[in-house]
């Protein structure tokens, strides 16, 4: 049975989302309807919205939510109504060699667990025809049909606001410290871009044990941000070369440097910014068909690593409760990470902000 709920919209040609009452249908097997209670905007949707990604529309976007389940089709063990939940994207096909391998959220397989068979009822509509669903969750809306496998089951103490930012942000900016590189007790820390991404990349990087961690970002208030959070040194592009900046403050370069915007320039600087024998890790969603330029000397006679990060190599249904964990002992700070918080048709402005360079996240909080 489709009931309705309120959603923000992308349809063709737009640059900004639009606030609507769309269809979405019960839970089949496997699926599990869930409230949305809040979704962090991250940098990804806006790529799409400003069409530097193409994605077919109209579609509601968003990848970043926790909230309540409310029902659960045929086939739903692991989870009940009542259950606080953290969605992900990283949901492979659970056949192939990547998921068999653990890494499920390299799977390309996993449009089954992504969308209904063909000839079924899709999950969305708007005017009886398919609306698109981002990833899967479309979190940008009052409830979200997800597959079983897209979510995982979080402690009910955990306020649900900030485990919304788990399910993308802080999940793929701790990964890519914790487990995509392995940054260990007494490593240096470059972390250029600190964005919600690289906050999270920041304070991953305090929690490991590193103990130089140098933020890098062009915006003052997030280096201030930075220095709160974890960052001991903070370097701004406007006072100089940022790469001889690191290389000062590390007497040769970090061991461990993190690209967290997504442009080619910013990648180029932080395989500079590495020491010999340093391995630079790329989270930042470049543009489509962008080409990086990097001297081959670099990686031959330097030994350095480049290499990327998709979604922090997670496995989510062990990081998120170790985050949560993390969260509720004092040691990942989520609270001032949230520093705008609207309500569903305020999106687009929570979009305007992060362009402002106002935020580290803003969230959208639903219900
Ligand atoms: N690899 C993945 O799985 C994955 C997952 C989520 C997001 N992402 C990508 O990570 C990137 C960051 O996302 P976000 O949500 O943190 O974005 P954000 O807009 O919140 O943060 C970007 C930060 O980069 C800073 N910045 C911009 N240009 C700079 C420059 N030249 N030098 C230094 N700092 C600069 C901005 O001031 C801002 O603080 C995006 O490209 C996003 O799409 C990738
Ligand atoms: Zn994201
Ligand atoms: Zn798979």
């Amino acid at each position: 049975m489709t009931a309705t709920m309120r959603a923000a919209v992308l349809h063709p040609e737009a640059s900004s989302l639009q606030i609507e009452q769309v269809g979405v249908a019960g839970p089949g097997p496997e699926e599990v309807l869930v409230r949305t209670a809040a979704t962090g905007l991250c940098h990804s949707d806006l790529h799409f919205i400003d069409g530097s990604w193409p994605i077919p529309t109209p579609c509601v976007l968003g990848h970043e939510a926790a909230g309540v389940v409310e029902a659960v089709g045929p086939g739903v063990g692991e989870v009940a109504p009542g259950d606080h939940v953290v969605t992900c994207l990283s949901v492979g096909c659970g056949e192939c060699i990547t998921c068999l391998e653990g890494r499920s959220y390299l799977c390309l397989e996993g449009r089954s667990v992504r969308t209904r068979a063909a000839g079924q009822p899709p999950r969305l509509s708007l005017g009886g025809e398919e609306l698109h669903q981002f990833v899967g969750l479309a979190t940008f809306a009052e409830r979200m049909l997800v597959h079983r496998r897209a979510l995982v089951r979080i402690r009910r103490d955990m306020p649900l606001d900030r485990a919304a930012l788990l399910g993308c942000g802080v999940l793929t900016g701790t990964g890519a410290v914790f487990r995509t590189a392995g940054v260990r007790p007494g490593s240096s820390v470059a972390v250029v871009g600190c964005g919600g991404i690289g906050m999270a990349a920041v304070q991953a990087a305090r929690i490991a044990g590193a103990t130089l961690v140098i933020a890098v970002d062009t915006e003052p208030r997030k280096l201030a941000w930075a220095t709160e959070l974890g960052a001991t040194h903070a370097v701004d592009p406007a006072d100089g070369d940022p790469v001889e900046q690191v290389h000062a403050l590390t007497g040769g370069g970090a061991e461990f440097t993190f690209e967290a915007i997504g442009l080619p320039r910013t990648v180029e600087q932080c395989l500079n910014m590495a020491a010999r024998g340093g391995t630079a890790t790329v989270i930042g969603m470049l543009p489509q068909g962008a080409r990086v330029e990097i001297d081959g000397a670099e990686l031959f006679l330097h030994e350095k690593r480049l290499q990327g990060s998709l979604m922090g190599s997670n496995v989510f249904r062990r990081d998120l409760p170790q985050l949560v964990d993390l969260y509720l002992d004092g040691r990942l700070r989520l609270d001032e990470m949230v520093s705008l918080r609207l309500d569903l048709d305020r999106i687009n402005e929570g979009y305007e902000a992060m362009l402002a360079g106002e935020v580290v996240r803003a969230v959208v909080e639903i219900a």
